[in-house]
């Protein structure tokens, strides 16, 4: 395979492939090597105005909506074929820009793919309720879409995250302006590649690329802006929903976790520790699911320690592009923030079982794969999200102390249970706080399932059916069929 990608990269406004207003860019790097590998136009609030204005006519003109559903669907599956066909091409950009192997970029665009063809399947099949109110009235409800949907995405997994957005707002007849992550945005320009190609209508989908603090706040304030999707840290999260709350418009809130697996004394040990270690260091750990911590029993707390950092030691570290176990993380300032995360968390009183720090001789952003133990409820490492290859293990002693273990952290993304005894799974279940409880097995789920979170995890769910809630608000038609002057009182 060809190993270089264009040297120069564009927005989409209005189906065109545009510079940004002020003509600057963005310069992107490669996380293995720290190096430049490409740039990307800088968009900036005109250009917000720009894709906002473009998404609005699009949406006015009812293209989507008047659109019969099944039609819509053929368009979305045409889509993804486009995103199969890209694949290759996609997988580099994505391992170079995010630090992925490229099988890791190629599954970004079958994930992509994957999700047009999920929700282009429901497309059709939206529907509405009739409510009887008696003799001469008729009404119904409607599905209908908000308007113009923006879409704020981080870098983690900048394609896949965007393109469930991005299909759900089209199978719902909403517009979009996404602004993609200014550390990984290559993937996500194929959004505009793979839906120019398909035939999408002009203004449909638009694609930016600029910085967070102006244009993705420009993004959030716009006053055209009926609708928000945004995936990333709770701090962006807040302000983002104050600019919403200004225009009292709906959002949907993935902000990351400090997720727990609860491993009880009689689970497969095995299949615990090697579902965790992919919880933790799949995408070197910058996952907002990741399997953050583990809360141990006592009984076989050392063995599960003895095995963690025993996987942790044999994994290896390197560029993605090579096939490593263990790629970069995404920037200088996210590396030295987890290598901080770890170094704090023995001066706190952890032990580092496994790794502990940066890799000293590479060139790019690599920490090493790291293994907490003798973590405490009140430290650091047990309570904020590190987003890097870090785990935290605590032990308990009873049920009940490992329930309030895993919950006692303001997030509440994602838990796990590790237990071969179907009684205990269902009450640990039952009790954990979190979107989604993964039974046996991290990650346990699919674009079917719905995720999201609770408490400073946010809200709203994306994936699965229920996504499309998120979408449409419902509309009530009643209809008064006889003449005559009057009616109900009604409230
Ligand atoms: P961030 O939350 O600042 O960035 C996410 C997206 O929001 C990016 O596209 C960024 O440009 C945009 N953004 C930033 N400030 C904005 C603003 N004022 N208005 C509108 N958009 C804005 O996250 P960042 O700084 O990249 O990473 C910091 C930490 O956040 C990570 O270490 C991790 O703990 C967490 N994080 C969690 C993610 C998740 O999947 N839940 C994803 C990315 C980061
Ligand atoms: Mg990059």
């Amino acid at each position: 395979m060809n190993q270089s990608i264009k040297p120069y990269w564009k927005n989409f406004i209005g189906g065109e492939w545009v510079d940004g207003a002020e003509g600057d860019r963005i310069a992107i790097l490669n996380p293995a090597t720290g190096q430049q590998l490409a740039e990307i136009a800088r968009a900036t609030p005109a250009d917000v105005d720009r894709a906002v204005a473009a998404a609005r006519k699009a949406f006015e003109s009812r293209v989507l909506a008047d659109m019969r559903p099944s039609q819509r669907a053929q368009l979305m599956f045409e889509v993804a074929r486009q995103f199969e066909t890209l694949a290759d091409e996609i997988a580099l950009a994505e391992c170079l820009d995010n630090g992925k192997t490229l099988s890791g970029g190629k599954n970004e665009a079958l994930a992509a793919a994957r999700y047009f063809t999920y929700y282009g399947g429901a497309a059709d099949k939206l529907e509405g309720r009739y409510i009887p109110l008696g003799s001469g009235y008729v009404d119904y409800t409607v599905p209908a879409p908000f308007g113009v949907s923006a879409q704020i995405v981080p870098w983690n997994f900048p394609l896949q995250i965007a393109a469930r957005s991005v299909a759900c707002a089209i199978a719902t007849a909403n517009t979009a302006v996404v602004k993609t992550p200014e550390l990984s945005p290559l993937s996500c320009t194929y959004i505009a590649e793979a839906c120019k190609r398909a035939g999408v209508p002009d203004g449909v989908v638009n694609i930016l690329c600029g910085f967070g603090h102006d244009t993705g706040a420009a993004l959030a304030s716009h006053q055209d802006v009926d609708h928000i999707v945004f995936t990333g840290s709770v701090a962006t999260g807040r302000a983002i929903l104050g600019a919403a709350a200004e225009r009292i418009i709906p959002c949907v809130m993935e902000l990351g976790g400090k997720s727990a697996g609860v491993v009880y004394g009689d689970a497969d040990l095995e299949q615990a520790t090697a579902s965790s270690a992919i919880g933790i260091f799949s995408h070197a750990g910058q996952v907002c699911s990741a399997s953050s911590r583990l809360v141990v029993h006592r009984s076989v707390h050392d063995e599960v320690v003895e095995r963690m950092a025993a996987k942790a030691n044999g994994l290896t570290v390197g560029p993605g592009i090579d096939g490593a176990d263990l790629g970069p993380v995404i920037s200088e300032l996210q590396l030295d923030k987890v290598e901080g995360f770890a170094l704090g968390a023995v001066q706190e009183g952890g032990e580092a079982v496994a790794g502990g720090r940066r890799v000293a001789d590479q060139s790019g952003y690599f920490m090493q794969p790291t293994i907490i133990s003798g973590v405490q409820a009140d430290m650091t490492i047990a309570r904020e999200e590190v987003f890097g290859p870090v785990l935290a293990i605590q032990a308990f002693d009873e049920p009940e102390e490992a329930i309030a273990l895993a919950n006692g952290t303001d997030f509440g993304l994602c838990a796990g249970v590790y237990t071969n005894d179907l009684r205990l799974a269902h009450w640990t279940a039952d009790r954990l706080v979190a979107g989604q409880v993964f039974v046996n097995e991290w990650f346990a789920g699919g674009v079917e399932t719905p995720f999201g979170g609770t408490k400073r995890s946010g809200y709203g769910r994306e994936k699965g059916q229920e996504a499309l809630m998120n979408y449409v608000q419902t509309k009530n038609v009643g209809i008064r069929l006889d003449s005559g002057a009057g009616g109900r009182p009604g409230g």
